[in-house]
Formats: structure tokens, sequence, C-alpha cells
């Protein structure tokens, strides 16, 4: 084997400056500050093409080996300069690009300068417009349905009283049903005499006392239970109420109604069945159940299988709340319904968590 020709120290020249133009090359390629590192060991670090070129002066002459060594030294500062000049670059980029993700616009954008009398543009997105939650969304819907049926609308307190909210719906106190609802009650008079109405069934009530037969009317609105929240729960959440009080009143009309109503608002293929269940304000009363609007009646996740969906409670006014309110139920009948619409939305929106509606979170809100 023989020895590798000595490099020429013109060779060795040309080596330099070539190993000096690709480590600048290199140097003006590094997009971070992380990246530059890593290329400064690669071009002026012990194992770069400089530092081998190094190596290599031993086989020069004294007088090569100075002029030489002088140039590798002179492209190795140079190197040197440029890294620091990329360096600083960079961190200014960062910092800017840092600052720019950080920045919080509290700037009113004025969106229609030119004529609002000369204001002045500020910079900012475009604006965005609110939504209304689902909840009240799904209540507009419901009402505009039963107004189409021929419903009117009325609304009551949500501060109620004992009365209203229990004994002239059929539960006197200490009535054992009292305990179907759970309820807040309000510091105000003699203790446990007004409370966060439980239900919207004493608007019923309300609406009776003041307005003689026929009724067509629901009642929407706000209702309170002591109960901690889940997935199915809100301690404030929402009922609509149902109540017709007419001549010649039948069951068939209450499951008429529902049915008129489930298909108007669900949709064509959407129905609605009766349970016997009980409520002290209704006799006979049922639950009623709508095919379930995910799987339109097939089976899945939402209706546990079933094809069904638990919608509310519904019945033919007792006569004990005729008596309460003075109608006189000879002459009259009437049936009643109420369901939660929170519910309602959860079901028809897909939504495991009720709680999701009331997170106000604008991604959640936009989608509907
Ligand atoms: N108020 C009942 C509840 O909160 C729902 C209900 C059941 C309302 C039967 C009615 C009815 O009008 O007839 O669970």
């Amino acid at each position: 084997m023989t020895n590798p020709q000595p490099p020429s120290s013109h060779q060795l020249a040309a080596d330099v400056a070539a190993a000096e133009d690709s480590a600048i090359a290199a140097v003006a390629r590094a997009g971070s500050a992380a990246e530059l590192d890593r290329i400064q060991s690669e071009v002026i670090g012990k194992r770069s093409a400089l530092a081998r070129l190094n190596t290599a002066l031993g086989a020069l002459d004294p007088e090569g080996r100075r002029s030489a060594g002088a140039s590798i030294n002179a492209a190795r500062s140079r190197v040197g300069g440029q890294i620091e000049q990329r360096r600083s670059m960079l961190a200014v980029t960062e910092r800017r690009a840092r600052i720019e993700a950080e920045r919080l616009d509290l700037t009113e954008t004025i969106a229609l300068a030119s004529t609002t009398g000369g204001g002045v543009p500020l910079p900012g997105g475009p604006v965005t417009r609110g939504r209304l939650n689902l909840v009240t969304q799904t209540r507009d819907e419901l009402e505009d349905t039963f107004v189409a049926l021929g419903f009117a609308v009325a609304e009551g307190p949500e501060a109620e009283t004992d009365w209203y909210n229990f004994e002239a719906l059929n539960m006197p106190p200490a009535h054992p049903a009292r305990g179907m609802w759970d309820t807040l009650y309000l510091k105000l008079g003699k203790p446990e005499t007004v409370l966060l109405r439980t239900h919207t069934s004493p608007v019923q009530v309300r609406l009776m006392e003041r307005q003689k037969p026929p009724i067509y009317a629901v009642m929407p609105g706000r209702c309170y239970r002591r109960d901690t929240p889940d997935a199915r729960h809100l301690p404030v959440f929402h009922q609509i109420e149902g109540l017709v009080v007419d001549r010649d009143i039948t069951f068939a009309d209450l499951a008429g109604t529902i049915e008129a109503f489930t298909t108007s608002f669900f949709g064509p293929g959407i129905h609605s069945r009766l349970r016997p269940s009980y409520f002290p304000f209704t006799e006979p009363s049922g639950e009623f159940e709508v095919t379930c609007p995910i799987c339109a009646g097939v089976g899945c996740r939402t209706c546990s299988g079933s094809g069904w969906i638990e919608l509310g409670g519904c019945g033919m006014v007792d006569p004990n709340v005729f008596a309460a309110v003075g109608i006189d139920p000879d002459v009259h009948s009437g049936f009643a319904f109420g369901f939660g619409i929170d519910r309602l939305a959860q079901v028809r929106a897909g939504l495991s968590d009720m709680r999701t509606l009331l997170d106000n979170d604008i991604r959640f809100i936009t989608q509907f």
C-alpha cells in the first residue's frame, strides 16, 4: 500500500474555500436557534470539514503550514461571525413570533368607520355575531310548533309559593308525592312557604285562576331543583307545560295532541306513545315517549337500544286541581303535559353531557 499523496498547499486553499462556502450556506439556512446550534457544531466543531483540513496541515512544509493554517483560522472566524449574526437575527424573529402568539387584541374594531362619522378603523378581525343558546333556540321552536297547533303562550314567576307549586296541584302539606321534586326554598315569609318552582305546572294553576275555559296554552320557563349537576341533570333547567281545558276533552285528545306535536316538531317518521304513570295533578297520568330522533327507532346508545326516548309526563287534569281554581269538573275537562326543554335539546343534538349546554364555549354554541 502506498501512502496517499500529501495535499499541495494550492489544493488545501481550494478545500478551505469550499468548506467555508458550504458552511456559510448551511448557516444561512438555519431556521431556528436550535437548528443553528446543530449546524454550528457541524461546520466549525471538532468533526467539521475545516477541523479535518487542520489535521492535513502536518504534511506541509513549515511555510505552507503557516499560511494554510492562517487561512483556515480566518475561514473559521468568518463562519463564526456569520453564525453570531444569524443567531441574533433568529432571536429577533422568534421573539416577534412569540409576542404575536401571546398577543391579546383588546382593540375595538370600528367595522363601519366610513359611515360612522369618520371613526378610524382599528386593527382586528371581522366582528363575529353571537348566537342564541341551543336551549333558547329549542324553546323558540317549541313555542312556534305549539302556536301553529293553536296554543297560546303564557308565563309565570320562578319564585313561587307552596300553594301554586304543590298544594293547588293536589299535594297538600306532607303529601308523599312532594318528594318527587327536590325543592329549594327561599328565606321569605314563614319557613318553606316560598320556593323556586320545581316545575312549570304551577303556571297551569295561575292561568286557570285568571282565565276561564276554553284554555289552550303552553307555558315555558326556568325551573330549579336541589340536584347535583351530571350528564343528565341540571339544577337549573327548563320545562314547557301544556294545558287544555274545554268541554268534552278526552284522553284521546291528549294522545292526539301529543302525536301531532311530535310529528310536527321532529318531522314525519317520529311518533309518540303513552305509558301509565303517576302524577298527583292528573288522573289518569301517563309518561309519553317519542321515537328516538337519533336512530329513528332502530335502537342506539341515546335510547339504550329501545328505539324510544322518554320525554315527559301528562294526563287528564285531576278534579281536585279544578276545585282549587274554581272550575266545575262536571262541565269542563282537560289535559296537561310537561317536559324538559334542556333534555329535548340534549337528545336532539346528540349531546352525551347536558352540562355542555351551559359551558358558554363559542366553539360549541356556533355549531347550532
Ligand atoms: N310537572 C311534572 C314534572 O315536573 C311534569 C308533568 C307531568 C306535567 C304531568 C304535567 C303533567 O302537566 O300532566 O315532572
